[in-house]
């Protein structure tokens, strides 16, 4: 059974409609599935986190949203457009911070953060310009010419996440991109990814599988059971304060327990 406290959104920016993923694999000859008729409904605004242990599908849910994945049933649709079948369409529209920074080594921070612009064709001198106020308002003025190999762990995640904004992109997907971080790192950006997600007025999609991390970054959390599916949905509000917190916490982990 499925609990769920969310009314659909006014207006979904992307949705899941009876969408399930299978794969072959080599020595096997039944096909195993990684997503199974999965619905869901993501509202333009909303900062959502989707929980799940590992192994669950997050990835592969998430692969179909950024167009890199089809499913092989059910149908994916963001801003009213297949993902998938119309890759370019999205072009400038969807960024993505992934787990490993994915930083080019022979570019410094700046170059890094302005590299998702030049894709776009944006003029040189605008890009610059955009990617330095991005690289400011992420604290990492004075570091624009250093290359990745000489910034930390958090600093160059802060410049995936500059290059993420820069772009301008509507909806952002993150894949667990704090996860390999200390934890007082990861706590201030955090929070700081989901001021500027709110500031901005991005839709964003955070994969995790950290209760702790889905009650600090969402205003809705989803949990997946594995093969992905929904278990709980639930929306905090803004508000919510720690007791409202905890009660959410006790009934993910009642759910994830099952
Ligand atoms: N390309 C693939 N081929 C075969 N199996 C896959 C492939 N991608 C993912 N899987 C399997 O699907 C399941 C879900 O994977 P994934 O979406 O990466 O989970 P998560 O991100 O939640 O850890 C896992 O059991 C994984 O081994
Ligand atoms: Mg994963």
């Amino acid at each position: 059974m499925t609990m769920t406290d969310t009314a659909p959104p006014a207006r979904p920016e992307i949705r899941f409609e009876h969408v399930s993923k299978t794969f072959g694999r080599v020595g096997a000859t039944d096909l195993f599935r990684a997503v199974d008729d999965l619905n869901l409904e993501i509202g333009s605004g909303e900062l959502v986190a989707i929980l799940g242990k590992t192994g669950c599908g997050k990835s592969t849910m998430f692969n179909m949203i950024a167009g890199l994945l089809e499913p092989s049933a059910g149908k994916v649709e963001v801003s009213g457009h297949d993902p998938f079948a119309q890759f370019n369409w999205f072009r400038g529209k969807i960024a993505i911070v992934f787990q490993n920074d994915r930083l080019l080594p022979w570019r410094t921070a700046i170059e890094n953060v302005a590299f998702g612009l030049e894709m776009l064709d944006v003029p040189k001198a605008e890009r610059m310009a955009s990617a330095q106020a991005w690289l400011t308002k992420l604290g990492l003025g004075g570091h624009e010419n250093d290359y990745p190999h000489a910034l930390s762990g958090g600093m160059r995640q802060r410049v995936s996440i500059a290059r993420a904004f820069a772009t301008n992109a509507n909806i952002l997907l993150c894949d667990e991109p704090f996860s390999a971080l200390d934890e007082m790192t990861g706590n201030r950006l955090r929070e700081e990814f989901a001021r500027l997600v709110r500031e901005n007025g991005k839709t964003a999609v955070f994969i995790t599988h950290s209760i702790n991390e889905a009650l600090q970054i969402g205003d809705r959390i989803v949990v997946l059971r594995r093969p992905a599916k929904i278990a709980y949905d639930t929306r905090l509000g803004r508000d919510a304060d720690h007791g409202a917190k905890e009660d959410i916490r006790a009934r993910i982990q009642a759910v994830l327990a099952e």
